[in-house]
This record gives structure tokens, C-alpha cells and sequence, in this order.
């Protein structure tokens, strides 16, 4: 099968070569119960052991910060109802623009007695710290508010919040799924109680996740079995997974600068090149200076943006900022909560560079895009 141009990171990544090859040990051979005391146990139990030392050097954290999850939807819900198991209070405080993953985590939490303040976003995305302070109740149990947004990669004031729940002593949560391997993510910097990762945003495969979980921070399990993962996430290790989830994040870390340059270059020379044939027609939807180096939320004036992703689907994969029902459009949650009119939000596209994103790849997509949304308008 022929892939065509891929400019939809954000929805996932392919598996690093490296991280396959590490994978491939554990495939053939090496398959042993990390739980069992023999040597093929006990190879993989230090093969898990180094993995959550990569991972927590990722996001300088320490390793037995580290859970193992099955993805960021997966860390999310333990974060969310592993926190609140252990709190009185019913009152949880979230952003409009937050992923599934939390959003209807939240809406459920409302069906069982919990009140959630869902904190609005300015044009850009941005939630203002100042909102989420004046939010806070005697009876908060969790903030959780999400990095850095999927669809129009907005990067949130994270460490802003975070002091802001630390001083009313409310844990903080944040949903890093987008930002791992793209900005910088310090736990310590950033100032998080609890942070989830995906695999397979980072060129790990889909299927594995990570959370971490601040030395001090009570969390219970949700699931209930033997005592892997400290008994917080039982379930015998998905050892190979976790292998590249490992390596992927050894990978990120080593090549970090390499890569957010490349991410941050391919999209700034599609958006200069659309610009330069497109002109006016070309609008982004965020401010640039706040966004992930990779992610170009951009409406095409007078287009719809459902007929031009398929019309070049043949040559490029990219998303689009609306559902396309029978006879009407809905637009995202997102782009509804940026207050983005539904002309725009119709006419609007999420591209995403990757690290494997090249010169090349990007003058067609120009080139292609510029022809169809030419072709289109007539
Ligand atoms: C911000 C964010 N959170 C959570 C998820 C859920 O990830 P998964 O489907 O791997 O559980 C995604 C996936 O797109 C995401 O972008």
C-alpha cells in the first residue's frame, strides 16, 4: 500500500524504526511473566524497570512516579476517579476544550452527584488562569486541564494553574497526550500532582500509555487484581509495549531539539508557502506563539473543508474541525468553545507535522492544496 503525504501526527504517529527493533526481542524470544523469579521473568522485569527510567527521564520525573497504562484515555480516567475515590468533595474544575478522554469522564462524574466547572477558552484557546482560581470551592477535589489541545494545539499556562491549585492545596492534573515529545514537558517545571502520556503520539505504538503520579499524591486503584503497577494499575505488564513506550521516550529525549525544529520549520514553510498562493483566504485559527511547534489549525475562506480533505485524500492525510452529517454540519467542541463561526469552522483543516515530515513532502502539499482550493472556488 502506497501511504500517501501523512500530515496528521496528532492523531498518531508511526512506529519509530529503533523502537520496533526494541520490540522485536520480546516478540521472538523473550516472553517471559515479568512476575516469574526465572531468568525470562526476571529479563523482562528489568526491561520494564529501564523503561519507566526513560519515561521518567523524559518528563524529569522519578521512576516509581511512573504507571503503565494501556493509553491517555486509560490514564486519564485513573487520574480522574483514582483521585476523587479518596475526597469528600464533589466539585471537579476542567476546560471547555478538553479531549473525550476527560470531557466524558466529566459528563459521567455529573450523572453520579459531582458538579464540574467547565473553565471557557478566549479566541485561541487559552484558558486564563485567573478563571480557574475563581472557580475554586471549599469542596474542589481536581483540576484537570489538558497541556496542550489536540485539534488546534494551543498550549495551556500549565505551570500557572498548577500554582493556583498548589496555594488552595486542590491536585492538578494535566493531560499531556499532545505535548510529550513536542515542548518541553518537566514535571518538576511545570508543577503537575498527575500527568498522562500517549505511546502512540510519540512514535510508540497505540495501545500503551503512562501516568505520572507525584511522590505524595494519594490515588486509588479503579481496577481491581494482583499487585502490578504498586497494585494501582494490576494486570500482568504489557512488556513489549511498554518496552517502546521506553524507548520512544529515550528517543524523544535524545533527539528532542532535532525534531521540535523540524516539526516547527515543515509547518511554518506550509503555512508561508499556502499564504504566499492563497493570500487572504489563508486564516489561523490560534496564536502561533502559543501552539505546538507541529499543529496548523487553519480555515480556507469560501471552502469546505470536508470536500477538499477528500478530495486530496488520495495524496495527503489531513483532519478537519467538523463532522459532516446527512444534510448539516457540526462543528467541534473545540473550535464552538473558541467562539470560531461555523463558516470558519466549516472551512477548517488540522494539519500536523511530524519528526519524519520533509522539504519535499511539504512543497506538494502545497502545491496540491493551493490547486485544489483554486479548483474548488471556481
Ligand atoms: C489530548 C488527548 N488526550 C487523550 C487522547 C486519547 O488517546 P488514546 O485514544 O490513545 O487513549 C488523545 C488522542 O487523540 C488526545 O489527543
Amino acid at each position: 500500500m502506497e501511504i500517501p503525504i501523512y500530515l496528521d501526527y496528532n492523531a498518531t504517529t508511526p512506529i519509530d524504526r529503533e523502537v520496533a527493533q526494541e520490540m522485536k526481542q520480546f516478540i521472538d524470544s523473550h516472553f517471559g511473566n515479568p512476575s516469574s523469579s526465572y531468568t525470562i521473568g526476571r529479563f523482562n522485569k528489568d526491561a520494564i524497570r529501564l523503561a519507566r527510567n526513560q519515561v521518567a527521564d523524559l518528563i524529569n520525573a522519578n521512576p516509581d512516579e511512573i504507571l503503565f497504562t494501556s493509553c491517555a484515555t486509560e490514564s486519564n480516567n485513573l487520574a480522574i476517579w483514582g483521585v476523587l475515590k479518596g475526597k469528600q468533595g464533589k466539585h471537579i474544575i476542567t476546560s471547555a476544550i478538553e479531549h473525550p478522554a476527560i470531557i466524558e469522564v466529566c459528563r459521567h462524574l455529573e450523572t453520579q452527584g459531582y458538579e464540574i466547572t467547565y473553565i471557557p477558552v478566549d479566541k485561541f484557546g487559552s484558558v486564563n488562569p485567573q478563571d480557574v482560581e475563581n472557580a475554586i470551592r471549599p469542596d474542589t477535589s481536581l483540576i484537570t486541564i489538558m497541556h496542550a489541545n489536540n485539534e488546534v494545539g494551543t498550549i495551556q499556562p500549565i505551570s500557572e494553574i498548577a500554582a493556583i491549585a498548589k496555594k488552595h492545596k486542590v491536585i492538578f492534573h494535566t493531560d499531556a497526550a499532545q505535548s510529550v515529545g513536542k515542548i518541553e514537558t518537566d514535571v518538576s517545571k511545570l508543577g503537575v500532582d498527575l500527568l498522562t502520556i500517549a505511546g502512540h503520539k510519540l512514535y510508540a505504538p497505540k495501545g500503551i500509555g503512562a501516568l505520572y503520579v507525584k511522590n505524595g499524591v494519594e490515588i486509588q486503584n479503579i481496577m481491581f487484581g494482583a499487585n502490578q503497577e504498586k497494585g494501582i494499575r494490576p494486570g500482568t505488564e504489557n512488556v513489549i509495549h511498554i518496552v517502546a513506550l521506553g524507548k520512544a521516550c529515550e528517543i524523544a529525549k535524545r533527539d528532542f531539539d532535532k525534531n521540535s525544529q523540524n516539526m516547527l520549520s515543515m509547518r511554518d514553510s506550509l503555512l508561508n508557502g499556502l499564504k504566499k498562493n492563497l493570500g487572504e483566504q489563508v486564516k489561523v485559527n490560534v496564536n502561533l506563539q502559543k501552539c505546538l511547534p507541529n499543529t496548523l489549525s487553519v480555515a480556507f475562506d469560501k471552502v469546505d473543508a470536508h470536500t477538499l480533505a477528500s478530495v486530496i485524500s488520495k495524496d495527503i492525510c489531513i483532519s478537519t474541525g467538523s463532522a459532516c452529517h446527512a444534510d448539516s454540519i457540526e462543528i467541534s467542541s473545540v473550535l464552538k468553545a473558541m467562539n470560531i463561526n461555523i463558516k470558519t469552522a466549516a472551512g477548517t483543516v488540522r494539519i500536523s507535522t511530524g519528526k519524519y515530515t520533509t522539504s519535499d513532502e511539504i512543497d506538494s502539499t502545497i502545491e496540491i492544496i493551493s490547486k485544489t482550493i483554486l479548483k474548488l472556488n471556481h
